[in-house]
């Protein structure tokens, strides 16, 4: 059976637990090799991909992006639901609540963002984040009653480190909600791959300066930790809501495989 359906799992969530007869798999790729755990749920193929690494080794400015994105497509993964930590700098996105991102604004500095290395590509990025899986992922949390917002725009920095005050303030100026590390280029490079991407963004806490204390990755993982339920429940719900086998417009990637690396 082909593997239609992944999940990449971000900082707090590094076990598929929600998948039966669990195998794992090292995917060669021409970036790299990538890991990934595949197994069944509910009569379905799904594969898991933990983004840092099972044991959270691997920070977000040095994750093997393409690697990862490549390999899902090798397997023959149409749909992705990425899970993603991020802070809030928008008072109405407050910690536990999730959002179904729509847009991104770009401050990464050192990432390759293409898998194209022979041409070039300009990719279309007027939907960065699959509408349809974003759509499905919203009337699962509905079915669920768990607290989202159908759409927000991710800041993305290039960490480690968490923004100052300044910076955040300038994102909100910018028309920011969130802040977070990782979405680009995972997102990008699922767009140029062919692939329907959705995040999952779980409000951890409130951004610098807008918090009352000062940050720490423990906060994060603690409150990931607190709603792992929720998400699990809201993963399962949007994996059997939807049609692993549809077309979506996301399909139609411009890439020339003979012109990747
Ligand atoms: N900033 C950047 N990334 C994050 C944050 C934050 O405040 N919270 C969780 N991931």
């Amino acid at each position: 059976m082909t593997v239609r359906i992944a999940i990449i799992g971000g900082t707090g969530v590094y076990d598929p637990n929600i998948l039966s007869n669990v195998r794992q798999k090292r995917l060669e790729t021409p970036f790299g090799p990538a890991w990934v755990k595949i197994g069944t749920y509910q009569g379905r193929e799904v594969a898991f991909m933990a983004r840092h690494g099972e044991d959270h080794s691997v920070p977000p400015h040095l994750v093997n992006y393409r690697a990862n994105i490549w390999g899902l497509r090798q397997l023959g993964v149409k749909n992705v639901f990425a899970t993603a930590a991020v802070g809030s700098l928008n008072p109405e996105m407050k910690p536990k609540q999730f959002v179904f991102v729509d847009q991104f604004l770009d401050f990464t500095r050192s990432r390759v963002q293409t898998f194209v290395e022979k041409g070039v590509v300009h990719l279309d990025m007027t939907d960065p984040y699959c509408p349809e899986l974003r759509m499905t992922l919203a009337r699962a949390a509905q079915e669920l009653e768990l607290e989202y917002h159908a759409k927000g725009i991710y800041v993305c920095t290039e960490g480690p480190r968490f923004e100052t005050p300044a910076e955040i303030r300038m994102f909100r100026q910018l028309g920011g909600d969130l802040v977070g590390m990782t979405s680009v280029p995972e997102v990008v490079l699922a767009r140029e791959a062919g692939i329907c991407y959705a995040t999952i963004a779980m409000v951890t806490n409130f951004a610098a300066g807008i918090s009352p204390t000062r940050l720490s990755h423990q906060e994060v993982v603690d409150v990931m930790a607190e709603n792992a339920g929720n998400l699990r429940r809201l993963v399962m719900r949007a994996i059997e809501l939807l049609d692993p086998d549809r077309t979506c417009l996301c399909h139609e990637s411009p890439l020339d495989p003979s012109a990747v690396k």
